[in-house]
């Protein structure tokens, strides 16, 4: 658990950014219905539970810098027994104060009404800007109604400033209290496809080998997936996304795990490519070292000061070469790169920033140019390989070969540390994991 005093620190940093004028509101996740009246497991909004750490529907977050009344009022449900004995626990006003170092909180029924009185005097409004139509309307009221009384001499806001950039440059740096977490889910995830290597034999269903992974996950706290775990055998390696996880592995084919625990809502994310039968034959390990060389060149690249682009820069040529000298391609190097030849087999991008969600917030490029890496940034490196049997021109002994492997590492003030640096990746230790 991340210390309530953190999220403090982040809201004043957060207030200190906006200035003294403005005011932040930000809405939790709603809940979701998924069929009936049933719904999806609630999970809050990256965002809202950044600068709070609250975990319950229905709630909006108000900052309002140098207010002497309270700059922190938290809107949240009220405590309600009918409800509580159905659903559980809600922290209630008391809670949202006590627990939840809120200076002020009102039953989220009074959000409209309160709304325009905290607006009167604000100059800016800071708020995630045209992601919740309701919550877009509602505050528009709220704005309009406070125009109204602007005619009697007080003043309403003049300016509504998406709150995403500032507050998302701070998710982009990851705390020590932050890392810990996302330490334990990579570990989590660690084991959950070592569990899945040692389950594989030929015949075994994908969403067998899922299982295994969701076993893993929840037996340690876990209590989902940060995205849907995908496990593609065969032909499915060569889907990026593919989660039909319902075809049956054969011997002879690669696997392909990419699946990672949330935990305390940080995410892992981790892939890892393996031999149904446990042995690699020739080609399916040709087309490996080449994804693997790839990977430890772009991780070896990765400190303060480099580019975001080096590592994909590093892959196009490693993937390039590997392909030239297995004959996939042909042509000079150079040109090959250029006209990014390797495209129908490697066709995403080197990584993600990696934190409360999977693919996490954060800027890429400053100025239009991509930024350097700086200690505390979170990042994946995941380079692939994906032959389909529709790529023209390639001999079908390469045909169903799909490799992605796929780490997650933290910029130091040095270099760099893999999280995931424990969980086999070299052929031998795979091979020999899986001969046990
Ligand atoms: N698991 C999704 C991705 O690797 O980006
Ligand atoms: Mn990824
Ligand atoms: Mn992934």
């Amino acid at each position: 658990m991340i210390n309530m005093s953190e999220y403090a620190s982040r809201r004043k940093e957060l207030m200190q950014s906006i200035g003294p004028y403005g005011i932040v509101i930000l809405p939790a996740a709603l809940e979701v219905l998924r069929n009936g009246d049933a719904v999806y497991a609630f999970r809050q909004n990256s965002d809202f539970y950044y600068l709070t750490g609250f975990e319950e529907p229905d709630a909006v977050l108000v900052l309002l810098p140098k207010r002497k009344e309270g700059e922190y009022i938290l809107f949240n449900r009220v405590r309600d027994r009918d409800h509580e004995i159905w659903d559980g626990p809600r922290a209630g006003q008391k809670g949202a104060c006590k627990q939840f170092l809120a200076d002020l909180a009102f039953p989220i029924s009074e959000l409209e009404k309160k709304l325009p009185e905290l607006l009167l005097g604000r100059e800016s409004i800071h708020y995630p800007l045209g992601i919740n139509q309701a919550f877009d309307k509602l505050l528009m009221r709220a704005l309009n109604s406070v125009r109204a009384k602007a005619r009697s001499g007080l003043k309403a806001p003049v300016a509504v400033v998406d709150i995403a950039p500032s507050l998302h440059e701070m998710r982009l740096f990851k705390s020590p209290a932050e890392i810990a977490m996302m330490q334990k889910a990579v570990d989590i995830t660690g084991h959950a496809h070592v569990r899945a290597m040692e389950a594989c034999t030929p015949g075994i269903m994908e969403y067998q080998l899922e299982a295994e992974i969701t076993h893993e996950f929840l037996c340690h706290g876990a209590r989902a997936p940060a995205y849907n775990t995908i496990v593609g055998s065969g032909r499915n390696t060569c889907v990026l996304h593919y989660v039909n996880n319902n075809h049956k592995v054969k011997s002879g084919d690669l696997v392909l795990i990419d699946a990672g625990a949330e935990y305390q809502n940080y995410a892992a994310d981790i892939t890892r490519t393996f031999p149904a039968n446990g042995r690699f034959t020739p080609e399916q390990a040709a087309i490996y070292d080449i994804v693997l060389t790839a990977q430890q060149a772009a991780i070896q690249s990765i400190k303060p000061g480099a580019s975001w682009d080096k590592a994909q820069a590093i892959i196009a040529k490693i993937i390039t070469m590997g392909l030239m000298e297995v004959g996939i391609l042909k042509g000079r190097l150079d040109d090959l790169v250029k006209k990014e030849a390797y495209f129908p087999f490697y066709m995403h991008r080197s990584g993600h920033w990696l934190g409360l969600d999977v693919h996490d917030v954060g800027a890429y490029r400053i100025d239009s140019k991509w930024r350097s890496l700086e200690p505390g940034m979170v990042l994946t490196v995941e380079p692939g390989i994906y032959i389909s049997s529709d790529i023209p021109g390639v001999h079908k002994r390469w045909h169903n070969i799909g490799v992605r492997i796929e780490d997650d590492v933290l910029v130091t003030r040095k270099a760099c540390d893999v999280l995931s640096k424990h969980i086999p990746k070299k052929i031998m230790d795979i091979e020999a994991l899986m001969a046990r």
